[in-house]
């Protein structure tokens, strides 16, 4: 049974249990359905069970050996995959700008943290890919890899587990930007199927609320004891249940089309508007830079005059992030923006 459906079930037992709410008291009278399936796990409901059922199916939809709801956020997935992968004293290699969550996760396991850089790409004032050969992997247990940047700079993640494989080392990928590569041949290719650990974050592209996240394991270390270490024994069954609804949604007919359409349409609008460079590896982050403004210029510009707020600007280009939810009036009245800020001098 589906999670969902499991929480939409009348319990007729009699519950002297946690939550003491007991699904019909509403402290906050607005998240009135949240507290209706916010259940613990009783004999009653015994929800672990639908829950285990659940995460194999999404498990077989990725081509994983495991796949993880987590409900902390990529950052989660990423300790928990130091976790799981190292032991104390063991050195693990990290992009020196990478996100904290990765350096918390090397220093919680104990190991010694091994920095590597990243140049930028100067025409854009972004990080590039993470290559090879620029990475000393001798000696490692673990690499992390942020792919996609926030930008949408994707690397090579085939190479990259290559070299781990000859030096017997663990990949882990941080893909929490790119949840939504899996479903479309548009998008870069997910390292969901190549790294031995992958995270993504579905609340920041996929659709899915704040801080719903995916664990996926393609080696043969069982993620559980790891993310035991780390997660409450008290989890949120209506958030876990909407990661479920989530993958299904991602995986059916509908979303698939509704992220082709999200693709058409951001294709449409590079058509449309001329004299603004658009750039990156991945169409959904619109990376754009305009001759005669700096990324902030620009980035001021959208805000002030435009009602327009992008994700992520540096001194040469501007990022406005989309994905499942994003519309094409959203994406018309983006075109329009551009277009005027295009005639400027
Ligand atoms: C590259 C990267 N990795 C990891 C994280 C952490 O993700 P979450 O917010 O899902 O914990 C973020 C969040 O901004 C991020 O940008």
């Amino acid at each position: 049974m589906s999670l969902i459906n499991l929480l939409r079930k009348t319990n007729r037992k009699l519950l002297f249990t946690t939550p003491s709410h007991g699904q019909k008291f509403f402290v906050f009278n607005k998240l009135r359905q949240f507290y209706k399936y916010d259940i613990s796990e009783t004999d009653a409901y015994n929800p672990q069970e639908a829950l285990s059922e659940a995460q194999e199916r999404v498990s077989k939809i990725y081509g994983t050996n495991y796949t993880r709801f987590l409900t902390n956020g990529s950052t989660s997935g990423i300790i928990a995959s130091v976790l799981a992968c190292t032991q104390k004293g063991d050195k693990v290699l990290l992009w020196r700008n990478s996100h904290p969550c990765h350096l918390n996760a090397v220093k919680l396991a104990g190991c010694e943290p091994v920095f590597y850089d990243i140049p930028k790409i100067n025409d854009w004032g972004v990080p590039d890919k993470t290559i090879p050969n620029l990475i000393d992997i001798k000696g490692v247990k673990a690499v992390i890899v942020t792919s996609p940047t926030y930008e949408g700079i994707v690397s090579d993640i085939k190479a990259l587990k290559e070299i781990c494989n000859k030096n017997n080392a663990y990949l882990i990928v941080d893909e929490a930007h790119g949840a939504l590569y899996p479903f479309s041949e548009k998008l870069p290719q997910s390292a969901v199927k190549i790294a031995d650990f992958t995270v993504q974050s579905l609340h920041k592209t996929a659709g899915g609320l704040n801080p719903t996240a995916l664990l996926h394991v393609n080696c043969d270390i069982n993620p559980d004891n790891a993310l035991s270490m780390i997660n409450t024994t008290s989890p949120s069954y209506p958030i876990l249940a909407s990661i479920e609804k989530n993958i299904s949604y991602l995986n059916s007919k509908e979303g698939r089309k509704n992220l082709d359409n999200l693709i058409t349409y951001i294709e449409n609008l590079r058509k449309n508007i001329t004299n603004i460079e658009f750039g990156g590896d991945d169409i959904t982050k619109i990376l754009i830079k305009k001759e005669g403004l700096t990324g902030y210029e620009l980035s001021e510009l959208l805000y002030d005059k435009f009602n327009i707020e992008d994700e992520k600007t540096n001194e040469i280009s501007t990022m406005l992030l989309c994905g499942i939810g994003t519309d094409e009036k959203k994406l018309l009245r983006l075109e329009h923006a551009l277009r005027k800020i295009s005639v400027i001098k």
